[in-house]
C-alpha cells in the first residue's frame, strides 16, 4: 500500500509534529542548513576572488565593503555556521564510532553550547575590540 503523504497545512503540522523536538533532529536541521550556507558562501567567495583580475582598484572598492559594519556582523554570523557544522560533523562521526548514541541530548546541547561560545568569542574579537 503507498504511504499516504499529508498536502497542505497537514503537511506543515506533520513537520512540526513533536519528533522535530528531538534533538538530534533539530541538529540535523541545523547541520543542513549551516551546510548550505556554506556551499553558498564558497561559490559567493569565488565570486567575489575572481574581482581580482580587475586589478588594484576594484579590489580596493570592495575592501571597503569587507570592513563595514553589516558585513563584520555577516561574518561573525558565517563562523557561528562554521563552527557549529564542524563540531556537529564531529558528533556525527563519533555516532557512527558508538560515542555519545545513549546521550545525544547532551552531544548536542554540548555542540550548541561550544559554537555559541566560540561565536561568540570571534564576535567580541570582529566586532568589540
Ligand atoms: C570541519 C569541516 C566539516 C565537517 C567536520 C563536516 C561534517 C559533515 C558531516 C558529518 C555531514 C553529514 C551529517 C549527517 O549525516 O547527518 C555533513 C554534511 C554536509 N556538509 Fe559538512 N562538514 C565540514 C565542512 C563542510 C563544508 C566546508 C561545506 C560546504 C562547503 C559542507 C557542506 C555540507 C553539506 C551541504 C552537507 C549535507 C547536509 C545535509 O544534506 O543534511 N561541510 N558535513
Amino acid at each position: 500500500m503507498p504511504a499516504i503523504r499529508p498536502h497542505g497545512l497537514a503537511r506543515v503540522l506533520f513537520w512540526l509534529a513533536p519528533r522535530w523536538r528531538d534533538p538530534g533532529w533539530i541538529a540535523f536541521a541545523l547541520n543542513r542548513l549551516t551546510g548550505a550556507i556554506l556551499v553558498l558562501y564558497l561559490l559567493v567567495h569565488m565570486v567575489v576572488l575572481s574581482r581580482l583580475a580587475a586589478g588594484p582598484s576594484g579590489w580596493n572598492d570592495l575592501l571597503a565593503i569587507f570592513g563595514s559594519q553589516p558585513f563584520l556582523v555577516g561574518d561573525t554570523l558565517l563562523i557561528a555556521a562554521v563552527v557549529f557544522h564542524a563540531l556537529n560533523g564531529a558528533r556525527v562521526a563519533a555516532l557512527t564510532v558508538g560515542y555519545g548514541v545513549r546521550h545525544s541530548g547532551r552531544s548536542v546541547a554540548l555542540v550548541i553550547t561550544g559554537s555559541a561560545g566560540l561565536a561568540a568569542l570571534a564576535s567580541w574579537g570582529i566586532l568589540f575590540r
